[in-house]
């Protein structure tokens, strides 16, 4: 499988930086999809730029379930939960090789995949494992950052996307992204 650039450990507080509001307000991208009880993934959530406020908007009923492959990354959105006494909504999850997700089989009501795909080798498995979490009929907003991913490797990811029986809800802006939503048939 080819080899994909990782964002490192370090670059999680910059994508924390309040800066990044202007552009990726969290509330303003994520209002029209989630509820009170609901639950979610934020897949590749780093330090959690959008899992706290994801929480905030599920409130104490819901769960957010962020997965990551660096435990670096889940330390602080760990401890960053604990201080806004978020820590029972957020559930973080390092991501081992080859891991199932069986115990979430549609359990979700929506999934988060911001800037995550491109660093992912094998977007096919992606998009299955994130296809069998989701419940069927619920959301997935999907953003690659536009500089560092073409249309056409955007496209390419809505390929498997649809492979994985996620198909467009819907066209979604968001400033300086490819984004989209899908809907799981
Ligand atoms: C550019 S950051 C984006 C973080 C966050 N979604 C945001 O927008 O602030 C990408 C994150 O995806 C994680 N990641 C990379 N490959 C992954 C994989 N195969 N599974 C889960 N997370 C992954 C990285 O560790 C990193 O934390």
């Amino acid at each position: 499988m080819e080899n994909k650039h990782i964002c490192p450990w370090w670059m999680g507080y910059l994508l924390l930086n309040p800066v990044r509001r202007i552009s990726h307000k969290p509330e303003k991208i994520l209002e029209p999809y989630l509820k009170p009880g609901m639950k979610a993934v934020d897949f590749g959530s780093a330090m959690g730029y959008f899992s706290l406020p994801m929480a905030g908007m599920v409130g104490p009923e819901g769960t957010i379930y962020c997965f990551d492959i660096q435990q670096k990354m889940l330390g602080k959105l760990t401890s960053r939960a604990l201080k806004q006494g978020f820590q029972g909504i957020i559930k973080p999850i390092l991501i081992k090789d080859g891991e199932p997700f069986e115990y979430l089989k549609e359990t979700i009501d929506f999934v988060l995949l911001f800037a995550v795909a491109h660093e992912v080798p094998d977007q096919q498995k992606l998009f299955s494992d994130l296809s069998d979490m989701m419940k069927p009929g619920s959301l997935l907003l999907f953003a690659e950052p536009a500089g560092h991913v073409t249309r056409r490797e955007f496209e390419q990811s809505l390929v498997y996307a649809g492979q994985a029986g996620l198909e467009k809800a819907e066209e979604r802006e968001i400033s300086r992204s490819l984004s989209i939503l899908l809907r799981k048939r």
